[in-house]
């Protein structure tokens, strides 16, 4: 009896735990189980309950089928399946009988689905955030931080020829405009793409190690690594850490074409008022992003006729210049159009008076300049632009000026750039 009471009483505390209170218990995901999207609350969630797998609703626009942090009230994804497609109500997730894992919309239509070698007796979420597909004996034969979409977490790498792709905006997750590479030849890089394809543009950022790079490590302590084949440290990508066991943590190249490495505390204790109770970047590669990007094709780290400007914190916001405005006013890197009709070629010089030159300090828009002239005064390259029907902007810096045309690239303000842009717009 001396024994028997307090385990009683143990059993009667357990029973009160907030454990008991979660939707649904861990257990192997087994054969013939399925997930249908219709809301939120479809998922196979980690032993912890830290992540679950299944579909989020995005908008009104569909389902994606997900991993996502499953503690916190934003739910932050960090794999997806189908961003580039997204699916109805309705749809399917499936691990068949047969071992196959696939994604079906409602007609049955195979949207997505993992591909592996050998016969698949069971999946499962685990608290690391990988999703796995294993085999009778626990071999894994498919993860997803083999197959990592733009987000990496705590003990996942990425080994040569791996890349992330950033999504195409904070909410949309079709693939965007940057990706991170390491290459099979061990150099680590950040590019943009040739939207809406995925093949390189312009690199903006590497670790130079070619030749020597091997594997990219987010490791238990929150480094970000890139180390050669011996495990030996080339770069640092991230050595801001904090713990696993307080923060939650992930690092991800984001629809700006940054790659930043995140922590949240796990709860306000952690936080200890240093750190909001939301996900703060502890670190960012490039330092600069709007200074950063430059190609001679493609539209720089903004839209095409907008610039770049790096905000206090540290992120760049794309702003239309005067008489411009967004052409997707949801989206602000989708580039700006102009708001008034542009000057008659034909009569160029008649129309002068019925256009001014709007001024930005420590403007420009670099490349693609079809004219320029020195040594000119700024008079002279105002008249210059202001009589001419191809000139969009006019560039003036230090006795020298630079014609610009329609769609402008590469915009960006920093104190760094000197000199002034004049933006010609209708009166
Ligand atoms: C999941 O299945 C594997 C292999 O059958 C087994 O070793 C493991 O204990 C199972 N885990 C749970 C939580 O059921
Ligand atoms: C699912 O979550 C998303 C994002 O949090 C939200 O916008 C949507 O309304 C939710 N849908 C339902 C059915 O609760
Ligand atoms: C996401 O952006 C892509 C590229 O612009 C577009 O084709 C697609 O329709 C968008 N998806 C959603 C759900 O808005």
């Amino acid at each position: 009896m001396a024994v028997a009471l307090p385990f009683a009483l143990s059993l009667m505390l357990l029973s009160l735990l907030p454990y008991h209170t979660h939707a649904q218990t861990y257990s192997n995901v087994t054969l013939g189980s399925s997930l249908t999207a219709e809301g939120n609350n479809s998922f196979w969630a980690s032993p912890s309950d830290e992540f679950a797998f299944g579909f989020q609703q995005i908008r009104n626009e569909g389902f994606l089928l997900a991993i996502w942090f499953n503690k916190i009230p934003e739910k932050t994804i960090v794999w997806s399946a189908n961003g580039n497609n997204l699916v109805q109500r309705g749809s399917r997730v499936e691990l068949a009988t047969g071992g196959q894992f696939v994604l079906n919309d409602p007609e049955g239509k195979q949207i997505w689905n993992a591909v592996y070698a050998s016969k698949v007796s069971y999946a499962a979420m685990l608290d690391t955030g990988n999703f796995v597909l294993a085999s009778q004996d626990s071999i894994y034969l498919w993860e997803s931080f083999d197959h990592p979409t733009d987000t990496i977490l705590p003990t996942q790498m990425l080994d040569l020829g791996s890349q992330l792709v950033a999504r195409f905006s904070e909410k949309n997750y079709s693939n965007g405009r940057f990706l991170l590479i390491l290459q099979a030849d061990g150099d680590l890089i950040l590019y943009t793409t040739a939207f809406p394809t995925d093949s390189v543009n312009f690199d903006y950022w590497s670790t130079g190690t070619l030749g020597s790079g091997f594997q990219l490590i987010f490791d238990q302590s929150g480094y970000i690594n890139l180390v050669t084949r011996n495990g030996n440290k080339l770069s640092v990508l991230s050595s801001n850490t904090a713990s696993t066991k307080d923060f939650y943590q992930r690092a991800i190249l984001e629809y700006d074409g940054v790659f930043r490495h995140y922590v949240y505390p796990k709860s306000a204790d952690s936080s200890r008022e240093k750190w909001p109770m939301a996900w703060y970047p502890l670190s960012f590669i490039p330092e600069n992003i709007c200074m950063s990007i430059t190609t001679s094709t493609g539209s720089g780290a903004c839209g095409f006729n907008s610039y770049c400007e790096l905000g206090d914190d540290q992120r760049p916001n794309c702003k239309c210049p005067p008489g411009y405005s967004f052409l997707d006013p949801d989206n602000t890197m989708s580039g700006c159009k102009q708001n008034f009709v542009t000057q008659n070629c034909e009569k160029a010089s008649q129309e002068k008076d019925q256009f001014y030159l709007e001024e930005m300090i420590n403007t420009d828009w670099p490349l693609a300049d079809y004219e320029y002239f020195r040594p000119v005064t700024e008079d002279w390259c105002r008249e210059a632009c202001l009589g001419d029907c191809f000139c969009a902007v006019a560039i003036f810096r230090n006795g020298k000026c630079w014609k610009k045309k329609i769609p402008l690239s590469n915009g960006r303000i920093d104190p760094s750039v000197g000199g002034k842009a004049l933006i010609k717009t209708r009166i």
